[in-house]
């Protein structure tokens, strides 16, 4: 038998666990891989809330994450001890998935150990370094050093394409984001133990049944929206929340305290909007599930939507998920307040804010397992 391959992945927020656990699962279940699994610790409770939904549990954990973080402290940090962890273990590869610090840090050191890079969720752009801050950034430094690029979308291999990277290097791979909700939606659907805290957290949260209210989720948490583009947004949803009464606003409040503190500054107290600390992933599935709009800054989100069906205003000023505003399902409002205002209320005022149904531009599953045939094609 030829020796097993040694495949060192590392997550360290929210979205890159989610999106990793299913490529994390196929690597568990090779006979010829050895899978180590590092966390950074970037998040602390949101990782956490991802780690455990999943099931995973960390080899190697940094536990970097100080409140507050600033993007060099926390760049410097994760670097070193990213690059000691690498030469204790000594892997063949390193996976890597997007655009945060922690996936710029792993595969920076990695790059510095000579150690091949898999770059997961390679090849989004929205050509424009301040937005979004830092992640363009990070995503277009990996795509210089990476060694196996999975793109999830035609428009992000040729992204890579026209920035000179070795084609060779270049899958098309679709998203695993797809099979996350898959995985936890099957789960919350077979009315299991999992269905029933759903129902059990979510009841307790709200003086409503989510599965049959109208509602609005909206998340916020882009580091150049903070202050004035989260003011902006909040006071939108104050305004749409006095012009639409019978629906719920429901915000789960990224820990960031930056953005915690103009949340419920101009948000607490209206009596049908809900702000709540972070879901648990399955929580959140639930609530996208049944949401009638979607109102958000987030990548991960975006990409949920559309493959849910759902309507969603993209709080930013470009987004690198175009492939959702062509299909007609992702609205670019920025954080102008006044367009938030009408497109949000032309979606509410229809008679059904049903999902439509749309080809989801991000695959139809097995992603996972194309990526780990893919590394260990390489490998051999
Ligand atoms: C990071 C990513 C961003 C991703 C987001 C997901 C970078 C540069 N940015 O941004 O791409 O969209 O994660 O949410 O990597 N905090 C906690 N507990 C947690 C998580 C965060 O208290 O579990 C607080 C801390 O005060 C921390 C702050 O939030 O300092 C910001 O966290 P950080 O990871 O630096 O940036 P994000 O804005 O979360
Ligand atoms: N999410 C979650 N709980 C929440 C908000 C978001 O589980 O309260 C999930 C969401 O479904 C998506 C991911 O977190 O899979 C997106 O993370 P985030 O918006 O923090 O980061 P981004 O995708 O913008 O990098």
């Amino acid at each position: 038998m030829s020796p097993k391959i040694k495949v060192f992945t590392v997550v360290g927020t929210r979205p890159d666990t989610i999106k990793l656990a299913p490529v994390l699962y196929e690597l568990q279940s090779r006979e010829d891989i050895t899978s180590i699994l590092c966390s950074s610790g970037q998040h602390k409770e949101m990782l956490e809330q991802a780690l455990s939904i999943f099931g995973l549990l960390p080899d190697i954990n940094l536990d970097v994450m100080i409140p507050g973080q600033s993007l060099e402290s926390l760049t410097s940090r994760m670097l070193t001890l990213i690059a000691d962890a690498l030469e204790e273990a000594n892997p063949d590869y390193v996976i890597v998935h997007g655009d945060t610090t922690t996936a710029f840090c792993a595969a920076l050191a990695a790059f510095y150990k000579q150690i091949p890079v898999v770059h997961v969720e390679a090849g989004l752009r929205t050509h424009d370094v301040r937005e979004p801050f830092p992640e363009e950034f990070n995503r277009q430094a990996i795509a210089r050093i990476a060694r196996l690029n999975f793109a999830p979308t035609p428009k992000a291999v040729s992204n890579l394409i026209a920035e000179g990277v070795d084609p060779d290097s270049v899958f098309m791979s679709g998203n695993t984001v797809i099979e996350s909700l898959k995985i936890v939606s099957e789960r919350i659907s077979k009315g299991g133990s999992l269905a029933s805290r759903v129902d059990g957290e979510l009841n307790q949260l709200f003086d409503f049944d989510y599965r049959f209210s109208k509602t609005v989720l909206i998340t916020m948490h882009r580091r150049e929206n903070i202050g004035d583009g989260i003011k902006d947004v909040c006071t939108a949803i104050a305004n749409l929340a006095s012009a639409f009464p019978e629906t719920k606003f429901v915000f789960p409040v990224h820990l960031n305290p930056s953005v915690g503190k103009d949340v419920r500054q101009i948000l607490s107290g209206l009596s049908n909007v809900y702000l709540v600390a972070p879901l648990a992933y399955a929580e959140f599935v639930a609530l996208l599930s049944n949401a009638s709009l979607i109102i958000t800054d987030s990548g991960g989100i975006q990409e949920e939507a559309v493959s849910l069906g759902k309507h969603a205003l993209v709080t930013r000023k470009a987004t690198e998920r175009d492939e959702g505003v062509e299909n007609g399902l992702l609205e670019i409002v920025s954080t102008d307040g006044d367009q938030i205002f009408q497109s949000a209320s032309q979606i509410l005022n229809q008679s059904s804010a049903d999902a439509v149904p749309v080809v989801n531009p991000y695959g139809q599953g097995e992603i996972s397992k194309f990526i780990v045939d893919v590394v260990l094609k390489h490998a051999k």
